[in-house]
């Protein structure tokens, strides 16, 4: 592939994927095009700014024009679109930008692929899309959508379109679903970056409910080099999971969180829980195992460590995405707490 256009690189995710993507592969230029929300930080990528192979362009997925424009001007093979709102506590306050971006955005995309001729679209969904499991199972790609939150309902939604679109049109797609990421440059409101940056600040970790929740959690770079496979060797039509086979209650992943940053338990408040919780989430991936030849690689206590190293390292970077419209919303979710 010449070249490749992801929408929303400069994203927690995005980025590390733009990343990769400029090292893995040195004759691929990558077109990254972002609105800039209050999620996307062109700070991420600023080690790759002076890239010959590096292009950005700033626009909205949903704006048809710009869209088209910069297909037309860049011709890539493929687009692997990660631009989403994709915060589950902001959807609950208001969902508007989440169908705005999240559902119009997807169908906007693949409209303008399909015109200009893409050879291959790549939705990046989530785990979220199959609702919540019990104590016991798995997610599988046979498991039936069923989105709890305004969040998932709007990735569910797009997934749903992107199936459409395959059936209608013979859309290349392909959909990859995968479970809670973590890693350098996730923005401070998901989990870990939230109770790690307050852990460091000794500031308070809101933990909703009693902590019981269960997560499955990846290293984003395994998760990127999962969309990679999927891109490169995916059927389209078909939908691949992608898990870090490493579940752990919300709670028990908090006092790990305190021994890292080497800060007492007393910093734990609960907090009143949020409404819709999924219990719990877990991911079978034997499907990109076998098809893709893709397993998850970092070890979780490894990842972990490290993550909690770069947060340590970069709280300039996190002291600069807190300011201005993040620290509304904290004050709006948490009360001040
Ligand atoms: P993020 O919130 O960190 O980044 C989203 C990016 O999209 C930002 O750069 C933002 O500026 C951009 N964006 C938002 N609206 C846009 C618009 N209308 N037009 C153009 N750009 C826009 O999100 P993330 O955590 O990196 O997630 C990336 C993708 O991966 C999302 O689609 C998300 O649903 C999916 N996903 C995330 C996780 C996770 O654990 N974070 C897990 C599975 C799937
Ligand atoms: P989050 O990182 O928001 O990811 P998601 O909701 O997409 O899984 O939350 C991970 C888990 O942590 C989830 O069960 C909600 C919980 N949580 C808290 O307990 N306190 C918090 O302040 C946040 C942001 C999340």
């Amino acid at each position: 592939m010449k070249t490749l256009l992801v929408t929303g690189g400069c994203g927690f995710i995005g980025s590390n994927f733009v990343r990769l993507q400029l090292e893995a592969h040195p004759d691929q230029t990558v077109v990254n095009v972002d609105a800039l929300t209050y999620a996307g930080n062109p700070e991420n990528l600023a080690d790759v700014a002076d890239n010959g192979r590096y292009v950005f362009r700033k626009g909205d997925v949903t704006d048809r024009e710009f869209v088209e424009s910069v297909l037309k001007e860049t011709r890539p093979e493929a687009v692997v679109n990660f631009a989403a709102e994709s915060h589950v506590d902001r959807s609950i306050l208001d969902s508007g930008p989440f169908v705005r971006t999240n559902v119009v955005g997807t169908q906007v995309l693949m409209d303008a692929c399909r015109t200009v001729g893409v050879g291959r679209f790549l939705q990046v969904s989530t785990d979220e899309v199959y609702g919540s499991l019990g104590e016991t199972g798995l997610f599988t790609e046979e498991t039936p959508l069923a989105p709890n939150s305004p969040y998932s309902a709007s990735k569910a939604a797009a997934d749903c379109l992107v199936r459409g679109y395959h059936h209608t049109f013979d859309f290349p797609a392909v959909v990859t679903r995968c479970s809670n990421n973590y890693g350098p440059y996730q923005f401070p409101e998901k989990l870990i970056p939230l109770f790690v940056s307050n852990a460091l600040a000794d500031k308070s970790l809101p933990v909703y409910g009693e902590g019981t929740n269960v997560r499955d959690w990846i290293h984003v770079l395994d998760h990127c080099r999962g969309i990679d496979a999927a891109l490169r060797n995916g059927t389209p039509g078909e939908v691949y999971n992608f898990g870090g086979e490493c579940e752990m209650t919300n709670i028990a992943l908090t006092k790990l969180l305190l021994k890292l940053t080497d800060k007492p338990e007393s910093l734990i408040t609960y907090v009143t829980d949020r409404p819709g919780h999924d219990l719990r989430y877990a991911i079978d991936c034997s499907k990109a195992k076998r098809d893709l030849g893709w397993e998850p690689e970092v070890p979780f206590e490894t990842g972990l460590a490290e993550t909690v190293a770069w947060y340590r390292e970069n709280t300039e970077w996190v002291d600069r995405v807190k300011s201005g419209e993040y620290l509304k919303y904290y004050e709006e979710q948490y009360g001040g707490r």
